[in-house]
């Protein structure tokens, strides 16, 4: 295992390697990250697509991507697998130091071992229910789970996986699945057990922060059945691990297609009024990662020709996407998946240049409005 985890001196180092992308570092959680981070939630769970990652992933941490961003269900274990072997590879080689990097994983989901198994009911049955890690009544649709000792277990498997002592970030993922089956009261009940189970593993030193990466929760209004109250769960945070509590990352989709983040006035403020979930996280000391920058692909290719002049000197439609992301105040990592070193390449032009200025994205709010 990789002892440490990233901190505040190694990770500026590693920045100031990288002096021909002067605005692509930001400061979030009291490290230094890259504006871009990469992802590696899509692809086949084959060994194909094992080894583009590899190359990607090693290119990306040689060329100014410190922030991976994984899941323990993510292709089947697959993808934090791949991450910890090139991290071990390329540390082992001198070519990065454990602490410039920043980790990122998440539990939640169930996951098979690299593969389906040929009949997943007993495989699942035999390894988490017959262990005791699980019992069927903790699953949400069948498939979800948040007690903590199902964390805690998601946790070692991740750390293996990983080859990581610490990992820097650890994410609820989709908490707001649990809500399709579960009461407001329960739901923080379970919110605030999860809790108490990261912030003992972040004073164990098994977890650096950890947060809550969703899809809809953010997104929808507070009528919703998924709505995630921002407030609410710094509040449960605080119960759980006091004033200093660990809960400071969250993770949502935002791209050119849902700008929900930046438009939304869904959360409430700490002044009582209502904001956007930006304004929400900033309030509460809380970096926000968007997911999804490229729409899973589909803001690729395509896009209206208003993009072109309000980024200018850009050379993809990736790139305008992503540069949207990125410079979207109060979004710290703009998050896209990456399995190849072309797009990884490609994307790494994005960090060459400055943010647009605020100004420039108001204008395109409008244009678009
Ligand atoms: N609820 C959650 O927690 C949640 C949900 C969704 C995503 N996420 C996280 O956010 C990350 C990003 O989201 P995502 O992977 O779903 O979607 P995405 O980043 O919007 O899009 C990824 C897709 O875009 C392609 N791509 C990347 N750069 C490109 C370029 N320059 N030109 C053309 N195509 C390009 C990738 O292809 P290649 O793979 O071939 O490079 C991949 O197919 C995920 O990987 C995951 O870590 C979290």
């Amino acid at each position: 295992m990789l002892k440490g985890h990233a901190t505040a001196q190694a990770t500026a180092a590693y920045a100031s390697r990288f002096a021909d992308l002067p605005g692509n570092f930001r400061k979030m959680i009291g490290v230094t990250v890259s504006s871009i981070g990469l992802g590696t939630y899509l692809g086949e769970p084959d060994s194909a697509t094992d080894a583009a990652y590899a190359d990607a992933i090693r290119l990306a941490l040689a060329g100014g991507i410190n922030l991976l961003d994984t899941a323990v269900n993510y292709r089947f274990q697959r993808s934090e697998r791949t991450i910890g072997a090139v991290l071990q590879e390329m540390v082992k080689r001198g070519d990065i130091r454990r602490d410039e990097a920043v980790i990122a994983t998440k539990g939640g989901y169930i996951t098979f071992d690299g593969a389906v198994p040929p009949d997943p009911r007993r495989w699942f049955e035999e390894r988490f229910i017959r262990t005791g890690i699980v019992a069927s009544s903790d699953l949400v649709e069948g498939s979800h789970c948040l007690t903590p000792r199902w964390l805690a277990a998601m946790i070692e498997m991740s750390r293996a996986n990983l080859g990581l002592e610490t990992i820097d970030i650890y994410y609820l993922h989709n908490p707001e699945a649990q809500l399709a089956a579960i009461g407001r009261d329960e739901f923080r009940r379970r919110i605030r057990a999860a809790f108490e189970l990261l912030e003992a593993k972040a004073a164990e030193g098994q977890i650096g922060v950890y947060g809550a990466a969703t899809w809809n929760g953010f997104r929808v209004a507070p009528e919703d059945r998924s709505y995630l109250s921002l407030t609410e769960m710094a509040a449960l945070a605080e119960e759980a691990g006091g004033k200093d509590h660990r809960f400071r990352v969250i993770q949502m989709p935002y791209n050119l297609a849902m700008a929900e983040a930046f438009t939304a006035r869904n959360q409430r403020l700490p002044d009582g009024a209502m904001g956007n979930t930006l304004a929400a996280a900033d309030a509460l000391g809380i970096a926000v990662c968007a997911s999804a920058s490229l729409l899973q692909g589909r803001l690729t290719r395509g896009l209206p020709p208003l993009l072109n002049d309000a980024f200018d000197g850009l050379e993809s439609d990736a790139q305008r996407a992503l540069q949207f992301v990125r410079s979207t105040p109060g979004i710290s990592v703009a998050l896209a998946g990456m399995s190849s070193t072309a797009h990884v390449a490609d994307n790494l032009g994005v960090a060459r240049r400055p943010p647009a200025p605020f100004d420039r994205l108001m204008r395109l709010f409008k244009k678009v409005a």
